[in-house]
């Protein structure tokens, strides 16, 4: 595989020294996975239009992800509330001028923005309205899902779970879940069509 871009390097240091966790551990909030990191990469090198846009910065790790594959012409916008991850995710994009960092709650900031090419929902009351601040063609993306088959027999999420009711029940959205390859973690992604 090949090197992690710089971004992506800075956005770990950054995430070591504030003690954020690299990987879904405990109950706190963690750094998106290196493979959802890879497959926001993938959407965000086909953004032909409009603005980037992600809930919840933590540190920059899936942020970074994305600055290093959009193209040149592209900006993207990220919020999020903890003081202390706002200045360690400004020092991570500090020479890269089409990263804002903005310190606030992601939807409120998010709305006035809108709309969004690319949506990385991650952090903050996802808010029912969401499909209406992307543009026609434009990519939702939630993580932090579990596969079906991974889930344990008696869980509730094998029959109710409301993120994929939501992906799945928007007639607005084209979605599919994106298995990982631990397949022990998924994520939804959603394209708005009307
Ligand atoms: C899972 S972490 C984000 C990880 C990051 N997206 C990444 O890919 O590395 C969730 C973040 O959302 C932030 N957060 C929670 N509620 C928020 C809100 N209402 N507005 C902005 N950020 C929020 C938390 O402080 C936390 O840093």
């Amino acid at each position: 595989m090949a090197d992690l871009p710089s971004l992506v390097q800075r956005a770990q240091d950054a995430a070591i020294a504030v003690r954020m966790p690299l990987r879904r551990e405990g109950t706190g909030p963690s750094c998106c996975l290196p493979a959802v990191g890879r497959f926001l990469a993938v959407l965000a090198a086909g953004c032909s239009g409009g603005l980037i846009g992600e809930a919840g910065t933590g540190v920059g790790y899936g942020a970074a992800w994305m600055a290093s594959a959009m193209p040149v012409d592209r900006r993207l916008v990220t919020v999020e509330l903890d003081d202390k991850r706002v200045v360690a995710a400004r020092g991570v994009f500090a020479d890269e001028p089409r990263v804002e960092v903005v310190h606030g709650d992601s939807f409120h900031e998010l709305a006035r923005r809108a709309p969004f090419d690319l949506l990385f929902a991650d952090g903050g009351n996802q808010p029912a309205g969401i499909v209406d601040l992307l543009r026609i063609g434009g990519r939702l993306v939630n993580d932090d899902v579990t596969p079906v088959d991974a889930l344990p027999a008696d869980s509730p999420y094998r029959e109710h779970d409301p993120k994929r009711q939501f992906f799945f029940g928007d007639p607005r959205l084209v979605a599919a879940e994106v298995v990982l390859p631990d397949l022990q973690n998924s994520l939804l992604v959603g394209t708005r069509v009307s």
